[in-house]
């Protein structure tokens, strides 16, 4: 996208939300750009305590770095709301968009009372005009209820100009994905007031990102990209972990078929991954977004298409916790089992709906002791995790049934089983000579995400199940 001069210039950004997108997305955007006054905003004054600290309250690779160059420049944390949305041209919203958990769509709609709020509280304080940004994943069409917000609880005659700029980051990899985007997209009305807006917001990025990577569509296509760009990611892990169940029953090696497929240059290699089940806080969510917006446009066939692919995530779950109870010669009563990795993925300290809760869960419920270890997860947000209500509602049973390990080595000792939840690099090179001396024997590996040597560790004594292997089954001799 080309520059125009004639496109409003944007000297000061708020971002409403210092969470996992707001937080690591606006200190990119004011490391790149050191003229653009960046102001970080949150009701949480625990969260921005953290964000004006040495311990950030998001653990993600080479945000401290970032963070610490522009800190106190022209990068700053804040819970003076109104104040930073004053001072604004433009504003990000990336608040939390989390699934409701009770009236109409429960279990399927996004919350969107977050969103609302945020919007409310820019109308009634700006007192000129201001782009307001759409950066959290929201419902195709929540640009059109926002106008009418804003218009209702204005100053009359207070221009806004509302753009959807979906955030494609993956947690872990968050500063390299800003930094190096694949594409940033830009929805906004066509009215030459949006096109404007959309040129001010893209003039932005241009400061770092090549102008024929940002993309410019209407508003609506730019808010439903981003739920499809989820689903067809999800839609994948789950077609190659019901791949793995196959494999499993017959000896093929999931890996092996994911690297076939992929060399197929119309499928492509990523996000082929075969794992105990995706979790973080988009996929499902997205999802199930999906899923209630077709039935709710009338297309129940398209919902039933979508919701598959989360039924089937829950499969994986459930089928790799029962892999376990019945390895383990069918009960796993009082056994300890250690779960390694409590993050949905690695290099996060996220839990959103790990697949690791699910496990646990269904561990517990089979009466065995867990002991977990992360190497990120800070312990009280485990506790949290296995007390949240719908969970478990018992905290002292919890905590009779489950230890949190300071190591991987201590989560291991005197375990039955080994269960690698997430694939941290520290587990590949783990000292597994030292762990199967402290194990009861047999002792189980159970590799959700296929990353350990299962070579090297049977060849020390273990008995491995990595997901998507198969047992070798020997071919028939004919002669
Ligand atoms: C995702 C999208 O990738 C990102 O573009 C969007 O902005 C937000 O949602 P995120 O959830 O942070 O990002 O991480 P991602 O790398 O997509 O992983 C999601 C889950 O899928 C994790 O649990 C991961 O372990 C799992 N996964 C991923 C697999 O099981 N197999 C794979 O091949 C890839
Ligand atoms: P995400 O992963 O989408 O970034 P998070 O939950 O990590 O979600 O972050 C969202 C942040 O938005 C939270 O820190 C929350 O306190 C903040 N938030 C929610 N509503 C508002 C609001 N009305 N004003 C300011 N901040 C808000």
């Amino acid at each position: 996208m080309v520059l125009d001069r004639t496109a409003p210039k944007v000297r000061a950004i708020c971002c409403i939300g210092a969470g996992y997108v707001g937080g690591p997305t606006c200190s990119v955007i004011a490391q790149r750009c050191p003229h653009i006054k960046v102001t970080i905003v949150d009701v949480n004054p625990v969260r921005i305590a953290a964000w004006n600290s040495d311990t950030l309250p998001v653990f993600e690779p080479g945000l401290d770095e970032v963070v610490k160059e522009c800190r106190g420049r022209n990068l700053f944390f804040s819970t003076d709301i109104d104040d930073a949305i004053r001072e604004a041209d433009l504003i990000f919203v990336s608040v939390n968009t989390p699934t409701k958990k009770s009236g109409v769509g429960a279990g399927y709609a996004a919350d969107l009372h977050y969103v609302e709020a945020s919007t409310r509280r820019i109308a009634s304080v700006s007192d000129a005009p201001k782009i307001i940004v759409e950066k959290s994943t929201v419902p195709c069409r929540t640009a059109s209820s926002m106008r009418v917000i804003l218009e209702a609880n204005s100053r009359p005659g207070l221009r806004f100009d509302i753009l959807s700029n979906p955030e494609f980051l993956a947690e872990g990899t968050a500063i390299r994905d800003l930094s190096a985007p694949d594409r940033v997209l830009i929805g906004s009305l066509s009215t030459p007031e949006g096109k404007a807006a959309a040129r001010a917001l893209a003039a932005v990025y241009e400061n770092w990102v090549p102008p024929e990577k940002i993309f410019t569509t209407g508003l609506w296509s730019s808010e439903l990209s981003k739920l499809a760009a989820n689903a067809l990611l999800a839609q994948r892990i789950s077609s190659i972990n019901a791949m793995a169940a196959i494999c499993e029953a017959t000896g093929a090696d999931v890996d092996e078929v994911a690297h076939a497929c992929g060399l197929d240059a119309r499928i492509g290699p990523k996000f082929l991954k075969a794992s105990v089940g995706f979790g973080g806080s988009c996929f499902q969510k997205d999802i199930l977004n999906l899923v209630y917006l077709s039935d709710s446009l009338g297309l129940p066939q398209v919902a039933a298409y979508w919701k598959q692919v989360i039924t089937m995530n829950e499969y994986s779950k459930a089928r790799f916790a029962q892999k376990v109870v019945q390895t383990l010669f069918s009960t796993i009563t009082n056994k300890k089992i250690a779960v390694l990795g409590f993050a949905f993925k690695k290099d996060t300290g996220d839990t959103r709906e790990t697949a690791a809760i699910s496990l646990c869960k269904d561990f517990r419920s089979e009466n065995a002791l867990v002991s977990i270890y992360d190497p990120k997860v800070p312990e009280a947000q485990i506790w949290l995790d296995l007390t949240e209500p719908g969970v478990v509602d018992d905290g002292q049973k919890v905590k009779q049934q489950v230890t949190i390990a300071a190591s991987a080595i201590e989560a291991c000792k005197d375990a039955e089983a080994v269960v690698i939840a997430t694939e941290w690099d520290e587990f590949r090179t783990l000292d597994w000579a030292t762990v199967y001396k402290s194990m009861k024997k047999p002792a189980f590996v159970f590799d959700g995400r296929s990353i350990v040597d299962a070579a090297a560790l049977r060849k020390i004594g273990f008995q491995v199940h990595s997901v998507g292997k198969g047992p070798e089954i020997q071919d028939p001799v004919w002669a």
